[in-house]
């Protein structure tokens, strides 16, 4: 990256990961000033300016003529930020505020470093590297969890991340926000951060949502004989079998209608069957045609050989025999295909070995 400037900055978790020595994700960039009028003086190639945000998006000089791809990256202007509403968006105000007021606004002091892209200097005005020796997650200010309560979230995604905890003040402004929680929040937001923190599928990350109590910002009537029926394992069945959505199977028995769920999320929260299939070929049938997350949440709620036997066994049992085969076999298109192909199905989960034409012939007795 060549973009440089005496008032470009890199900024939030980027420098947090460098001085971690960990891989970052994402490269974000502040500039204190105007970003907007920045990228103009400079002949950046801008792709789009948002003026109420301050923001702007360019792409970067070419570094090299073979350069395959050339990602586009965001410049924010310093900003600061109020709440009027708390547990919602932000206002933005003071476009092209100073360095320390931007950083000023943000979660935690490891998140509220920035470094110059012209010097390398670190700027670390609250002691983030500090903390980042001590392995401590520290917010910035007293109503940093009432402005933001998605921050106790992602306080609880870095802790297990990183392998940091709250300090002692912080836990104790947590502990505070959650027995006195504003319901009235940004569930958006919050459901950002659920995803991120669960789909890291650390068992560790269940254990601090349950024990300081973190469920209750999902609202709705949790108690704690609803937890998760058996947490242990979670983490492995996810490993083994990779479902898209780790995090609904953490969190799937949890009231989650505050979050908006999608109709696919809500589909695998719903269609958890309460029922014991008497037969490998029911059990096929009654996990055939769910998602993979709902029959993980069967495993875990219902009845864990049955799952998994459909999942390590049956999943894999396939018919050969297709529509075009019976024709050939002189079966008149109907209704009676289905029930051949779930009759070899059947025979095949009875006996992967079948020989299915034969066994069509001999049954039904055409040709
Ligand atoms: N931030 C904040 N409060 C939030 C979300 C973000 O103060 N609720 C600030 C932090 O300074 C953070 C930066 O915005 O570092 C960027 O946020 P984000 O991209 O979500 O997180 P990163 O810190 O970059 O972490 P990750 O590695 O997970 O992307």
């Amino acid at each position: 990256m060549t973009l440089k400037d005496k008032n470009l900055y890199y900024v939030g978790g980027v420098v947090r990961d460098e001085i971690l020595g960990t891989q970052s994700f994402d490269t974000d960039f502040c500039y204190e000033g105007n970003a907007i009028e920045f990228a103009r003086k400079s002949g950046l190639n801008i792709i789009k300016e948002n003026p109420d945000f301050g923001t702007v998006r360019v792409t970067p000089p070419q570094t090299s003529p073979s350069r395959e791809c050339d990602p586009s990256i965001d410049i924010a202007s310093t900003r600061e930020e109020t709440y009027p509403q708390a547990g919602h968006l932000p206002v933005i105000k003071n476009i092209g505020c100073s360095l320390k007021n931007d950083l000023k606004r943000r979660d935690f002091t490891i998140n509220a470093m920035a470094k110059n892209t012209v010097t390398g200097d670190i700027i670390d005005y609250f002691g983030g590297i500090k903390d980042i020796r001590n392995k401590k997650l520290k917010v910035l200010h007293s109503k940093s969890f009432i402005d933001d309560p998605t921050r106790i979230l992602r306080g609880l995604k870095f802790a297990v991340r990183f392998g940091f905890e709250l300090d002692d003040e912080t836990k104790k402004l947590q502990d505070d926000y959650l027995d006195n929680i504003n319901y009235d929040m940004s569930y958006h937001r919050l459901k950002k951060e659920l995803k991120e923190t669960f789909n890291l599928n650390k068992e560790e990350a269940y254990k601090k949502f349950i024990e300081q109590g973190i469920y209750k910002l999902l609202g709705g009537n949790i108690t704690p004989s609803q937890y998760f029926p058996s947490r242990e394992g979670v983490s492995a069945l996810i490993d083994k079998y990779k479902p898209y959505k780790p995090w609904l199977v953490w969190l799937g028995f949890f009231d989650l209608s505050n979050l908006e769920l999608t109709g696919e999320e809500q589909k695998i929260i719903d269609s958890i069957p309460n029922v014991k299939p008497k037969n490998n070929f029911e059990t096929y049938k009654l996990f055939n045609n769910l998602p993979l997350e709902t029959v993980l949440l069967y495993a875990l709620s219902i009845d864990y050989d049955i799952a998994i036997n459909y999942l390590d066994r049956l999943k894999n049992i396939k018919i050969k025999t297709t529509g075009k085969d019976l024709k050939q076999l002189g079966i008149p298109n109907g209704k009676i295909y289905k029930e051949i192909f779930d009759f070899l199905l059947e025979e095949k989960i009875k006996n992967p070995q079948t020989d299915e034409i034969k066994l069509v012939k001999e049954k039904y007795g055409f040709i």
